[in-house]
């Protein structure tokens, strides 16, 4: 029997991890998932994959990026063919907070990583998740493989320590080390604090009355966007290429925050018109008057990275790889997705909010009936 193909991945519970988690099942890989321990259960973007069974091709273990000898406890016993490093503190203003504990998991990480596959005496292929963050100020438009690096927040700056860790463990001890360097990408499966999730949830909050407005921060940023599952798909490409390298993984369009939030009011027939300029601009539903986006300033960063539009010239021939799903597409997907979270939301909410009448309703009867025996006690 030809032995199965092992897949250690980091972050396996994210975004990108469960879409790879799939794409690894569906080609028939045994595939180990890196969980950590959490006070409630982190795991809704892959419980679908143990349905009412055990799956024996998808396993769980617990660990952490931050503790190395749990990884070499892992990796000796699992002895994977490949290693997908998606773990991360992977929140752009947040590491602003967090700067160290980021610097920790998204820096020191990969090179924990990378020291035990170094000294194993298997041979293991190594997928670094890396970010369009790392160029931040451009330096050159678009960006490309050979862009110089520029990074504006502690996270970027992890992000290119991991790129050059993965880099010179490559050149200088011959690991077969590769960097994905990946521009974002959205799904229904993304936090719903990074800025498209937050759109897609927020308007279809506001359109079914659950919230009154939504607060952004800089509607001017430009993102080069694309959809989560074609990056995966690029993602193991790397890793299956003759030879390892770095690859630019982008759509090579590029979006302003604004345009996104027009693109998702439009999906909800919702007819918007800007008012005013800087931190007074707002976004009114014109069929009802009322403002519904508001410009908040506790969403700036202390950094701002203002334009990435990325060049994937490389992966697409070299690797035959190009994105499927476009920006008008990934809108689309979100919003519809997002629109029928609300509606079970905004259904469990006027259950609530009819139980809670049902209960004053009854209150209300108990003590008029119980005032209607005093009064008539004092009559
Ligand atoms: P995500 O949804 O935030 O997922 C991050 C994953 O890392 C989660 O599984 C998280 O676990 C895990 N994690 C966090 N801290 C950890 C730690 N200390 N030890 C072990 N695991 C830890 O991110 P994503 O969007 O899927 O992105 C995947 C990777 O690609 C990240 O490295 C990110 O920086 C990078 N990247 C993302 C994009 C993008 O646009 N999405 C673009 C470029 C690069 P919990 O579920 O327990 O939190
Ligand atoms: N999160 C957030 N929330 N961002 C906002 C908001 C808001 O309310 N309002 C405006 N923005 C702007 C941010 O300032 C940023 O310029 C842009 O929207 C995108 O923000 P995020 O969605 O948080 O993503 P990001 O670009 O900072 O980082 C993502 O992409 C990187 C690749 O370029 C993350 O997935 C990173 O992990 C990834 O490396």
């Amino acid at each position: 029997m030809v032995e199965k193909k092992r897949a250690f991945i980091t972050g396996a519970t994210g975004q990108d991890g469960s879409y790879l988690c799939e794409l690894l099942l569906e080609k028939g890989y045994q595939v180990f998932g890196l969980q950590r321990r959490a006070s409630l259960p982190n795991t809704a973007r892959i419980d679908h994959l143990y349905e009412d069974t055990e799956n024996p091709d998808f396993v769980m273990l617990y660990g952490d990026l931050a503790d190395s000898s749990n990884l070499f406890r892992i990796i000796n016993k699992v002895k994977p063919h490949e290693i997908y490093n998606l773990g991360a503190q992977s929140h752009v203003g947040i590491s602003f907070d967090k700067a160290e504990y980021t610097a920790n998991i998204d820096a020191l990480g990969p090179l924990r990583l990378l020291e035990i596959i170094r000294n194993v005496d298997f041979p293991i292929r190594f997928y670094q998740a890396c970010s369009s963050e790392m160029f931040g100020k451009v330096l050159e438009t678009p960006q490309k493989e050979t862009t110089p690096f520029n990074p504006q927040s502690p996270y970027g700056a992890s992000k290119v320590f991991a790129f050059n860790v993965t880099k010179q463990y490559r050149t200088g001890y011959g690991l077969f080390a590769s960097n994905g360097i990946l521009f974002n990408h959205e799904s229904p499966r993304r936090g719903v604090n990074f800025v498209t999730r937050k759109i897609t949830l927020g308007l279809s909050r506001v359109k079914l009355g659950l919230q009154p407005l939504l607060r952004l921060g800089n509607l001017d940023a430009k993102r080069d966007w694309g959809f989560s599952k074609d990056y995966v798909e690029a993602i193991w490409r790397i890793l299956q290429h003759k030879e390892p390298g770095d690859f630019v993984i982008a759509t090579g369009e590029t979006h302003t925050v604004r345009e996104f939030v027009e693109e998702v009011a439009h999906n909800l027939d919702m007819s918007l018109t800007w008012k005013g300029k800087g931190m007074e601009e707002r976004g009114i539903d014109t069929k009802t008057g009322k403002t519904i986006i508001e410009v908040d300033p506790r969403y700036f960063r202390p950094n701002e990275v203002d334009m990435l539009l990325g060049d994937s010239s490389k992966a697409r021939k070299v690797l035959k790889w190009k994105p499927k799903v476009t920006f008008k597409k990934l809108a689309a997907l979100m919003t519809e997705e997002d629109f029928a979270y609300a509606e079970r939301e905004a259904i469990l909410h006027n259950t609530i909010a009819n139980q809670r009448k049902f209960m004053s309703y009854g209150l209300q009867n108990g003590k008029n009936s119980s005032q209607r025996k005093t009064r008539r006690a004092k009559n």
